[in-house]
């Protein structure tokens, strides 16, 4: 669905990204992380042909669905009126745009004007709108940014049915954690520049943590990581006998991200 090859995205002298092979097969989700300014947004652009690069990039659609970080509409019509001429259609007539309209609990938001509708109602407005033209390959870039913890496992949900049911190729964009350990299949990690981590996040589980990990007092910088599993009763019994708070793990995203970094520090 989408290749690279011998990518190289340079702002003037700075060289922001470089991507030397990248495959996404049809139907996958990859969840992107990485720190602030390490070329994620970069990555979105240049495969969108949105900054300048050197190299390739296919795309085997021209069914791209983008929804951007921040959106901007006219503020003098209301939501209702602004997607019926975005989208070219009636939601009277429209049984399609009605189903999602409905499946994102927006209609009581019709009449509103979308300056005066909150972030994560806005952010479903979008959308609406951008999974209304049912794209075979969707760029989210940080697409919850902004919304309370509720509204974002709510999105997260009704996401994760509508990406099955349509296969949809989905390259999003996120800070956290937990977004990718619900929706990705796979994780890719940025930094500085580089992909350094690209794989399904269970398999970056074995290879950065191990069999299992005990969290200690919901920090993920303190853990222990357990390679056997004969040796999860001693570590469990030792933190119990300790009196610590602990959870036992087998994939959190967190931890597999904040070792994968570590690695890179070392
Ligand atoms: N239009 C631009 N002109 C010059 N430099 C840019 C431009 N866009 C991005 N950069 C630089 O390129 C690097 C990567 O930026 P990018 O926007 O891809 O980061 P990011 O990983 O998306 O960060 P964030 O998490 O903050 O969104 C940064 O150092 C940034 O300052
Ligand atoms: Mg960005």
């Amino acid at each position: 669905m989408l290749e690279i090859k011998g990518l190289n995205v340079s702002y003037g002298k700075k060289l922001a990204l470089t991507v030397p092979n990248l495959t996404i097969n049809k139907g996958e989700i990859i969840g992107v992380m990485g720190q602030s300014g390490s070329g994620k947004s970069t990555l979105v652009n240049s495969c969108l042909g949105l900054v300048p690069f050197k190299g390739q990039v296919t795309l085997n659609t021209d069914d791209v669905g983008i929804l951007m970080q921040e959106q901007y509409y006219i503020d003098t019509m209301t939501n209702q009126k602004i997607m019926e001429g975005l989208l070219n259609t009636s939601i009277k007539k429209d049984k399609k745009l009605v189903e999602l309209i409905d499946f994102f609990n927006f209609r009581s938001q019709l009449s509103h004007h979308f300056k005066n509708i909150s972030g994560g109602q806005k952010q479903r407005m979008s959308l609406i709108m951008v999974l209304y033209q049912e794209p075979e390959l969707l760029f989210l870039d940080e697409m919850t940014t902004g919304l309370d913890f509720e509204s974002r496992q709510a999105l997260i949900k009704q996401l994760k049915v509508y990406f099955k049911e349509h296969q949809t190729t989905v390259i999003m964009v996120t800070h956290y954690a937990k977004e990718i350990e619900q929706l990705a299949d796979k994780l890719l990690i940025i930094d500085n520049g580089q992909v350094i981590a690209f794989d399904a996040p269970k398999n970056l589980f074995k290879q950065y943590v191990g069999y299992s990990a005990f969290i200690v007092g919901n920090n993920v910088d303190k853990n222990i990581k357990v390679q056997q599993p004969e040796e999860e009763y001693s570590v469990a019994r030792q933190l119990i006998d300790d009196g610590d708070d602990f959870r036992r793990t087998q994939g959190d995203i967190e931890l597999v991200y904040t070792e994968v970094m570590k690695g890179q520090r070392a």
